[in-house]
């Protein structure tokens, strides 16, 4: 019997998929236009972004929308992002505009926010999971823009993995997930942020952080004042839940990740180590995901190292964070041991996506 997998909605996926390497600061014209068309034959591209690699449709056909769920083996419940590249677009992709947005945009756009407002009449239902709101961003990568641009179309993309991985900082990254299920790859080599944007609701008041991403909830806060936290985590397929997406196992590697993140640093670092040596004893192949400066203090012969950059230097450790849980998944680790950066700036939006990645996984002895 076939797999579901490739006769969901109908759609046979079995492609020869194309990766074109295309200049991150001046995208090559042709290329672009071959992009461009394919999206507006109603197929997919995955294309760079400033954040992460996403995987693009063109946001106001519906069967081409389909297309996004199906190859990312994503559920229909969870709604996308719409790119634009001009500000002309909004009126387009959303109904009234909330007094937050001019001054957000202004401060932010383009660039990693993701602003949630009323959704106009021509995003079809399934871009926003049937939900009253759209959620919009202006990505600053050339790339994108020029993609966007050249297609005349907004683009609706979510990440360029298949649903619940790490998301895709590479066109590596998202060859190994997504080959042979979509025409064309564009290749701008690493994206600059490594993980995903800000998703800020602006339809409410206070506006909710949705997600924590590329802008820092501080620089967020300098502008709007006041901004509300989503409320708790919510499980996978609970109802009514105000963003979908935000389902607490997600992001993950395919090793067990365990997260250490409550108590001193020294305190942090030592508990790892024992752990590390605790679960060697037993036969595990483990690897270990932390600053440059903590490597000396975890230093045993076999324990697989990934240095996320230096512990001072946050912007270093978001860009390296999902290709080092790939790699780490490549080098066939058991487990992954990892600890958190704080709740400052980035820090808040690593915290995030390693407290998704280890899901219910805390180690015992009071870490959360
Ligand atoms: O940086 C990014 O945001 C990347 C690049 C490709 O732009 N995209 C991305 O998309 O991360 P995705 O689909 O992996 O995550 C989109 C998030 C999800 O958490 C989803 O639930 C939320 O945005 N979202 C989308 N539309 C929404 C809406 N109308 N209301 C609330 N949340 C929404
Ligand atoms: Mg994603």
């Amino acid at each position: 019997m076939p797999s579901p997998l490739h006769f969901t909605s109908g759609i046979y996926r079995d492609m020869d998929t194309q990766i074109l390497t295309v200049n991150a600061n001046k995208p090559n014209s042709l290329v672009i236009s071959k992009a461009a068309n394919i999206i507006r034959d109603g197929e997919l591209v995955a294309f760079p972004t400033e954040t992460v690699y996403g995987l693009g449709a063109n946001a106001l056909d519906p069967v081409a929308v389909d297309r996004i769920f199906t190859v990312k083996e994503r559920p229909h419940s969870d709604p996308i992002i719409v790119h634009v590249a001009d500000l002309a677009d909004l009126s387009i992709v959303s109904g009234h505009a909330p007094s937050l947005l001019k001054p957000l945009v202004q401060a932010f756009w383009p660039g990693p926010l993701t602003l949630v407002m009323p959704k106009g009449q021509i995003i079809p239902p399934n871009v926003t999971a049937g939900l009253d709101t759209v959620a919009v961003r202006m990505p600053s990568h050339a790339v994108a823009l020029a993609l966007i641009r050249e297609a005349k179309v907004p683009i609706g993309a979510p990440s360029a993995n298949l649903f619940g991985q790490a998301s895709p900082t590479t066109a590596q990254h998202v060859w190994d997930d997504l080959a042979h299920r979509i025409p064309l790859i564009l290749d701008a080599g690493p994206t600059l942020v490594g993980i995903e944007s800000t998703v800020l609701d602006i339809s409410v008041s206070p506006p909710v952080l949705l997600r924590p991403g590329g802008i820092s909830l501080e620089r967020i806060q300098s502008v709007v004042g006041q901004v509300k936290e989503a409320s708790t985590r919510i499980s996978e397929g609970s109802e009514g839940a105000k963003s979908p997406g935000l389902i607490s196992k997600h992001y993950s590697p395919k090793a067990q990740l365990l997260l250490f993140s409550e108590g001193e640093e020294a305190q942090i670092l030592s508990k790892m180590r024992d752990k590390a040596l605790d679960l060697m004893a037993v036969g595990s192949r483990v690897g270990i995901m932390v600053a440059d400066e903590d490597v000396i203090q975890l230093e045993e012969e076999s324990i697989i190292f990934e240095r996320l950059g230096s512990k001072f230097d946050l912007s270093q450790i978001a860009h390296r964070l999902f290709a080092a849980m790939r790699s780490l998944d490549r080098q066939e680790v058991n487990v992954i041991l990892t600890r958190g950066f704080g709740s400052e700036g980035l820090g808040r939006a690593i915290q995030d996506r390693l407290s998704r990645a280890a899901g219910s996984n805390q180690p015992s002895g009071g870490n959360s």
